[in-house]
């Protein structure tokens, strides 16, 4: 019956030659483990959005109602509180694996030539990511996330030329609005969802065309100088992507989904409290991934200076983080040829390592 099947499909669309040619795609020998972050990365997407639909089912983006609608997923719809769970850690995962993804290529260079635009697109992707995590997190629609919505519009408002549009985009309003709501939920479900749904196979895509490149050891026996590009196309061993990434990229994706699973069910997120226009006290607290950010707050004391911290420090390094590929254009790719970029990136990761966990400290609550 199968086989009949096989038969029909491929007399119309070659399908098993098809399947055959995506599964034997050459890829580096060495580091197979380190190749799997990419496709998890796609895995734990898939589960955003699987999740994310589920929870469409009785959310309400409206801003008088949307902590109790989240309130009501998590205590009375069947499995709510675990979707909800895997939600968050997911995304909370997302964002991890993106900085090891973004920190396996920085640190084997395969940003540099000719995969310079797999770079840029995964810039893109990191960055919608991180807006979806934002978004997410002021759709709760507590406490929090009227405070975070209204901090982060102004930060935003900083932005040059769009600055005061994006403000009033995020709020509904020249002050935050119950639109606001309606406007983010638009960003969060539609705008970017569809946005990353349509570059991950851009991303993709560019890989299969240029290849792998992966570890700087796999050409170590190449002839070819470093600055001919055909070296780095041809790694000195490869194999098969099935089975043999297939099989380490599945065992990763259900390890890591079994963590979040787990995640979910022992540190079931709280909703937290209803925005009250009359308190006096509130201690805002950020998600994690932007803990360093605040942190940088101490480092520019006094309202002059938050610019820095809010906007300024970010912006830079995020457009530095960017252009990369076209600032360091240099040809060596082993981390130990080029101990500058690898001192570089070890001192950037250790220094968001540390600014994250001073975040972390609990703060006292602020007057408002
Ligand atoms: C949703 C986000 C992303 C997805 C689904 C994704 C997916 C993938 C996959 C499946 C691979 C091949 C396997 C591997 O090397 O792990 C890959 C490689 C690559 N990714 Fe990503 N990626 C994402 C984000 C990023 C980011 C944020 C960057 C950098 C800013 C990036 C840059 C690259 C580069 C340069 C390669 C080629 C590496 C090589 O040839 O050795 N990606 N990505």
């Amino acid at each position: 019956m199968f086989k009949k099947v096989q038969k029909w499909f491929d007399e119309r669309i070659e399908l098993t030659e098809t399947i055959n040619e995506f599964n034997g795609e050459r890829i580096p020998r060495s580091g197979g483990w380190a190749y799997t972050f990419g496709s998890l990365l796609a895995f734990l997407f898939t589960v955003q959005v699987a999740t994310g639909i589920f929870l469409l089912f009785y959310y309400v983006p409206y801003f008088p109602v949307a902590r109790d609608a989240t309130y009501f997923i998590k205590h009375n719809v069947l499995f709510g509180s675990l979707l909800l769970g895997i939600h968050l850690w997911g995304a909370f995962t997302m964002v991890f694996i993106l900085v090891v993804h973004m920190a396996r290529v920085y640190f084997s260079g395969a940003y540099k030539k000719p995969r310079e635009l797999q770079w840029v697109i995964g810039m893109a992707l990191f960055s919608f990511v991180i807006v979806l995590g934002l978004t997410g997190y002021m759709l709760i629609g507590n406490e929090n996330s009227w405070w975070t919505i209204n901090v982060l519009s102004n930060v935003a408002a900083h932005t040059p030329f769009l600055g005061g549009f994006i403000r009033i985009l995020a709020r509904g309003g020249t002050e935050t609005s119950t639109l606001a709501m309606q406007h983010i939920f638009a960003v969060h479900v539609w705008l970017l969802p569809i946005a990353v749904i349509l570059l991950i196979p851009t991303h993709l895509f560019l890989i299969r065309k240029t290849g792998h490149q992966g570890m700087a050891m796999e050409y170590n026996k190449s002839k070819l100088p470093d600055d001919n590009i055909d070296k780095w196309k041809h790694p000195d061993a490869t194999v098969p992507f099935f089975p043999d990434q297939f099989y380490k990229d599945m065992i990763v994706a259900i390890v890591v989904f079994v963590v979040v699973y787990l995640l979910a069910i022992f540190f079931v997120p709280e909703v937290g409290p209803v925005y009250n226009p009359l308190a006096l006290h509130f201690a805002p607290e950020a998600d994690w991934y932007f803990l360093a950010n605040e942190e940088l707050l101490k480092f520019f004391p006094g309202h002059g200076l938050i610019i820095f911290a809010t906007f300024l420090v970010p912006i830079i390094g995020f457009v530095i983080l960017f252009a990369l590929p076209f600032i360091d254009r240099g040809h060596e790719r082993s981390p130990f040829k080029r101990p500058a970029a690898t001192i570089l990136g070890i001192f950037f990761l250790l220094l968001i390592v540390y600014l994250t966990l001073m975040g972390g400290e609990p703060k006292a609550p602020a007057t408002i």
